[in-house]
């Protein structure tokens, strides 16, 4: 059976660095292909080696298209499709009848998942907003298929009044949450706001495609997260 395919999208949080360690865990189940804000390009082109030299060695772009290959039943998936999108890609488009970079990435997705959501986007999500490559796939989602979001932001931005409204408009419209915990942030205070583990988001990814292929459509993340409450590390 061929395993079922992840968009993993990264924006300008710092918990973009845990972006390739996300990427190697998640294509040990599924086929993923990476999409990034320009922000989050930062993160994961200029820091996330220092932070995580590891998944650096294990060189997870390569890892992660052998791993959509072998997962893969169409060898030609991982050719038609790079491993990493960014806003630039879209604009390949020139000849009427050219594929649409955001509606292929959304037909070829079973699970749609931004990880870390910034504020940002969040706001931009729960507005219907479209002005880049990770939001226009959004704005088309299918969504008998789903789709998640994982915060990850200072303390004061995970408090301030916008971000519980938007999210609750993101769950009214089946949007699972996967709820950021407390640690000491990258930027020196302690309080809820870090991105979710990453265990705990590829234990979320995989009980929204168990709940969609039975059918079901819960708010999985909430439960999965509500509990936790890390050690205070950085990032
Ligand atoms: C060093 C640095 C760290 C940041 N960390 C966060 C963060 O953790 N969460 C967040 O919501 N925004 C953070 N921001 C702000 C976002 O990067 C900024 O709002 C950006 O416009 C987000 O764009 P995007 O949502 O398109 O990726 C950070 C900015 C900088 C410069």
């Amino acid at each position: 059976m061929t395993a079922e395919r992840v968009l993993l999208c990264g924006t300008g949080s710092v918990a973009s660095v845990k972006i390739p360690q996300l990427a190697l865990a998640l294509s040990q189940h599924y086929q993923v292909k990476i999409l990034l804000t320009k922000s989050a390009e930062h993160f994961v082109f200029n820091v996330s080696k220092s932070y995580d030299p590891t998944s650096w060695e294990q060189n997870w772009v390569q890892t992660v298209a052998t791993n959509n290959v072998k997962h893969s039943d169409d060898p030609s998936d991982v050719n038609l499709n790079s491993v990493i999108y960014v806003d630039e890609d879209e604009w390949n488009y020139s000849n009427i009848g050219d594929p649409i970079l955001h509606i292929e990435l959304r037909k070829w997705a079973d699970l749609f998942i931004v990880a870390p959501a910034s504020a940002n986007t969040i706001a931009k999500l729960a507005h219907g907003l479209s002005d880049n490559l990770i939001t226009c796939v959004a704005r088309a989602w299918d969504f008998s298929n789903p789709i998640l979001i994982c915060p990850a932001m200072n303390t004061l931005m995970w408090t301030h009044p916008f971000t519980q409204q938007h999210l609750n408009v993101l769950s009214g419209i089946q949007y699972q949450i996967v709820h950021p915990v407390v640690k000491t942030l990258a930027c020196g205070d302690t309080g809820q706001g870090a991105m979710a583990s990453v265990g705990t988001i590829v234990a979320a990814v995989g009980d929204a495609l168990s709940q969609s292929n039975s059918g079901g459509n819960s708010n999985v993340g909430e439960e999965v997260t509500a509990a936790e409450t890390a050690a205070a590390t950085k990032t």
